[in-house]
């Protein structure tokens, strides 16, 4: 069984950025689905004690599109959740140099990260990711994630699916791209990702829980690094 994990930070956290009525429906909604449908299609496919990663691979090896798209949904969200933060974040000196060796400067980064979301047709994510070229922003379709592309490490994940910024952006996918990048990317998260795509120490994997334990997010119970947040 795969749990739903918990928010890393309180629901109003990334406000103004994002809302807490975003974050509730995105999380207790819109990834829970994809949790429960991929508890439900793991245990029928008979690989529910696997890691979910590898899950993954194997539905999309397989050709289980139902399988997949809502176990890589499953990761990614959970993937996402990481790449943000209610602390000020910002790139060391050493991922800044990285990026401006793959990109020119910060600001192109931050260009082709925007671009690259913005122009992304339909519903999918937009990656920061490394590989043996360096850094590179990539964009991918529906469920499609860095698990089934091989050489490629993820670094941030920005969610397209307008799930993810309508209640707050309404149509508006670039300026959400802009304020997700600005105000709430995960530059410490990242710089882990990189840390561990050179080998030091673990990259994310998706979290191992106690079935029933994720209920715990319904019940109000906050998680925040950020002293004073009210809950939710
Ligand atoms: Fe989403």
């Amino acid at each position: 069984m795969f749990i739903l994990p918990k928010l890393p930070f309180a629901y109003a956290a990334l406000e103004p950025a994002l809302s807490a009525d975003t974050l509730h429906t995105h999380h207790d909604k819109h990834h829970r689905a994809y949790v429960e449908k991929t508890n439900e299609l793991a245990a029928k496919a008979g690989v529910d004690g696997r890691a979910l990663e590898e899950v993954v691979r194997e539905a999309q090896r397989k050709g289980d599109l139902k399988l997949f798209h809502n176990a890589a949904q499953a990761w990614n969200h959970a993937f996402f959740w990481e790449s943000m933060t209610p602390k000020a974040s910002a790139p060391s000196e050493a991922l800044k140099s990285a990026i401006a060796k793959a990109f020119g400067s910060f600001d192109a980064f931050r260009e082709a990260f925007v671009t690259e979301g913005f122009d992304h047709f339909g519903s999918g994510w937009v990656w920061l990711v490394t590989g043996s070229e360096g850094l590179k922003v990539i964009s991918t379709h529906d469920a499609d994630d860095t698990l089934i592309r091989d050489g490629l490490f993820p670094l941030l994940v920005c969610d397209l699916w307008e799930h993810a910024y309508y209640l707050d952006y309404k149509n508006d996918r670039k300026e959400f791209l802009k304020r997700w990048l600005g105000e709430v990317a995960n530059w410490a998260f990242a710089e882990r990702q990189l840390a561990a795509a050179d080998g030091k120490g673990d990259g994310f994997r998706y979290p191992a829980g106690v079935p029933g334990e994720d209920a715990a997010n319904d019940r109000g119970e906050v998680h925040s690094d950020r002293p004073g947040q009210p809950p939710h």
